[in-house]
């Protein structure tokens, strides 16, 4: 089997300008203009849906839409499949792209494991979370801030939290936005990683966006569009550190907030725990679209089906 080039979506950074355009233009348009329509694009495609940790959103924003687009679902849970017993995950991949055409997976490990799984022409796969990334969540995100400001040119976020896979995936999708300013207030110790923030920064260099990171919560930018946080405890991860809570206490995201802010949007990829990482005041007062956030991420795995398949 030929070894395959393109239409992988493990890492934001393996979308092209263009592709990353179609995908949320796609998403604009399926959550905007064609809500709930059965579609065909993908008839007679079956989809892998393989998740080994848990998922209420994603799976079922990939198993939704992939039969809204007219596919057939196959669902793989933790213990399903052979790699449990030992098989290789690179004869794993072998077999099921002789008989899947897109697989959908989250393992929460390495995107090593993905690389290998979609090593083959035939089936592109899409990482629904890695430890490193959660693309198709930064792209759900970006599809919600262009259906809602018309354009991500010069949009400020602010992100509030443990700089995690969701946090890494935003940075570098933002930053190849014209004039983005993204401010990350993460806990000391748990910050973006030093090689997602350098390839976040390079982007900048071409976009004119700037991503920025600091460890505390003094002199806040006034007047961002958009307060995010994400929950404090990332599916499939534990704290070394037994006090990590007395760390990440200050960065709750609170009312207070809006008083330098008025109109920011508050955005969480959910699941949340409130008055952990966020009020319930906030998460379910007027400002909060998480959950018109969540929905998109049905229209925008749509998008990402059907880009895997052009
Ligand atoms: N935001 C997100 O990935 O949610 P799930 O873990 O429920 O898929």
């Amino acid at each position: 089997m030929v070894k395959r080039a393109g239409r992988n979506l493990i890492s934001i950074s393996d979308l092209a300008d263009a592709d990353l355009e179609f995908i949320l233009d796609r998403g604009v348009e399926l959550s905007t203009k064609q809500p709930r329509r059965q579609l065909g694009p993908l008839e007679g495609a079956v989809v892998g849906i393989y998740f080994r940790k848990t998922s209420t959103r994603t799976r079922t924003a990939f198993s939704s839409g992939a039969l809204r687009l007219g596919a057939h679902t196959i669902a793989f849970g933790p213990d399903d499949l052979q790699t449990v017993t030992g098989e290789s995950v690179a004869d794993t991949a072998h077999v099921m792209a002789g008989m899947i055409d897109i697989l959908v997976a989250r393992t929460a490990g390495s995107p090593e494991e993905l690389r290998q799984l979609g090593a083959h022409e035939q089936m592109p796969v899409v990482n629904a979370m890695s430890s490193a990334e959660h693309p198709t969540q930064a792209l759900a995100d970006l599809t919600t801030l262009r259906a809602r400001f018309g354009t991500l040119r010069g949009r400020r976020i602010l992100y509030v939290g443990e700089g995690n896979n969701t946090a890494a995936s935003l940075a570098l999708a933002l930053s190849r936005f014209e004039g983005v300013e993204l401010e990350l207030r993460t806990p000391p110790g748990y910050g973006l990683d030093e090689a997602t923030l350098a390839r976040a920064r390079d982007n900048c260099l071409r976009s004119s966006a700037s991503v920025r990171e600091r460890h505390d919560m003094a002199e806040l930018p006034h007047g961002v569009d958009v307060v995010y946080t994400t929950r404090w405890q990332t599916t499939g991860t534990t704290k070394s550190d037994a006090d990590w809570r007395t760390t990440f206490r200050p960065f709750r995201v609170e009312s207070e907030l809006w008083e330098t802010s008025s109109d920011a949007l508050f955005m969480h990829d959910l699941p949340a725990h409130r008055e952990d990482e966020v009020s319930a005041e906030v998460l379910d007062g007027p400002a909060s679209i998480a959950f018109e956030q969540a929905w998109n991420k049905m229209y925008s795995a749509m998008a990402v089906l059907e880009w895997c398949r052009s």
